[in-house]
């Protein structure tokens, strides 16, 4: 009998504070005229001061946990991704696994930037359907707002703060993760880059003064990339599902910016009510974007049981990626 890895439950935690564009207008030279027609972002959540990626991903496990009806000693695996982790080391998934008191998972970070959600699906997915776990956390966390560079128009506007979950359990229903793409140009890796403190370039005053542990994006340059590569990634999943355009109920790309959102929804001919967007609330939150929107369609009754829904991201290194799911529980 085939295996598949059916999403039990999901979950997302959002931090309270919201940081208007206006209270951007008051910070760099930029307008909320500017962010919403060039981004399409209205406002978007920070951390507070006891807030970090492990905690941020307690809340949206937690809740995903509670949904799936599951112990968290149950879990034989937490898969975490994160371009944001709390320390270098231990792995962001290891403080999770103690807050949950996950006593019998394995926990790893994954870092694949904004297609971080759905790399960490595959590999849970094929974890299961091979059969070595049977329930799974695949936790997508970011605190990206520690990054950036508030003085930075060209990036301070666009990122947020977040987390969402899916638990992932074994089944033989045929839901769950049917078939995805990974992809990645690393030659475009200095497009998107935290440039210091890691080993290439550890951190010192003059690293510090130069403000190179913050993110540096050359925005337009990505622009295009990520239209092409989110609307091959989605024809491709489909294609190796054998399934086409029509049958598609759900389309949920990455939530970076409104215009690529759309250009790739003119490429792929959908109708606007068939893509999700949310990115008008909470801007870009790299991993956490994918799971946090999965999670609100599925709220919104936009995601019913049976639905075939596509999800494709972009991001730093740069990477890609797509994946067909169908949704429902096992
Ligand atoms: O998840 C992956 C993360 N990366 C991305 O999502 C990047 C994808 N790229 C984008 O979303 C867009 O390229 C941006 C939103 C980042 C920028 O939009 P754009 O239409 O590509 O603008 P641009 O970078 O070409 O800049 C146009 C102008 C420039 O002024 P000049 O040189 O024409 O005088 C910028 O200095 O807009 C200026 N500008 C701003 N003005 C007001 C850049 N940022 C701002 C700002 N407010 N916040």
């Amino acid at each position: 009998m085939t295996r598949y890895a059916a999403i039990a439950g999901w979950g997302k935690y959002l931090p309270q504070r919201v940081l208007t564009n206006t209270d951007l207008e008051r910070m760099v030279a930029t307008s909320d005229e500017w962010i919403r027609e060039r981004t399409g972002i209205a406002e978007r959540r920070l951390a507070s001061e006891g807030e970090c990626s492990s905690t941020l991903a307690v809340r949206a496990a937690r809740q995903a946990l509670q949904q799936a009806d599951l112990p968290a000693f149950s879990l034989d695996l937490i898969i975490l991704a994160t371009s944001t982790p709390d320390h270098f080391f231990p792995a962001t998934a290891c403080l999770v696994q103690d807050a949950l008191g996950a006593i019998h998972a394995g926990a790893f970070d994954l870092e694949a930037a904004c297609s971080g959600f759905l790399y960490a699906l595959t590999v849970g997915t094929q974890l299961i359907r091979g059969g070595l776990c049977e329930n799974i956390l695949v936790v997508a966390t970011e605190t990206l707002s520690r990054f950036v560079n508030w003085q930075d128009r060209s990036t301070c506007v666009l990122f947020g703060d977040g987390a969402g979950a899916a638990v992932l359990r074994a089944t033989d229903r045929r839901r769950g993760l049917i078939s995805s793409t990974l992809g990645a140009y690393g030659a475009g890796g200095e497009l998107l880059i935290l440039p210091a403190g890691g080993s290439a370039r550890p951190a010192t005053q003059q690293t510090l003064d130069g403000g190179q542990h913050f993110i540096h994006m050359k925005g337009n340059q990505i622009f295009r990339f990520a239209v092409r590569k989110m609307s091959e990634a989605a024809l491709e999943v489909l294609e190796k599902a054998g399934l086409s355009l029509e049958e598609l109920d759900l389309f949920v790309p990455h939530q970076a910016n409104l215009r690529i959102i759309q250009a790739v929804g003119q490429r792929l001919n959908l109708p606007e009510e068939r893509i999700f967007v949310n990115l008008q609330r909470y801007g870009n939150m790299s991993a956490a974007t994918i799971p946090i929107a999965l999670c609100e369609a599925a709220e919104s009754g936009l995601l019913q049981e049976g639905h075939v829904v596509v999800a494709s991201a972009f991001g730093a290194g740069l990477t890609w990626a797509g994946a067909l799911l169908i949704w429902g529980r096992p």
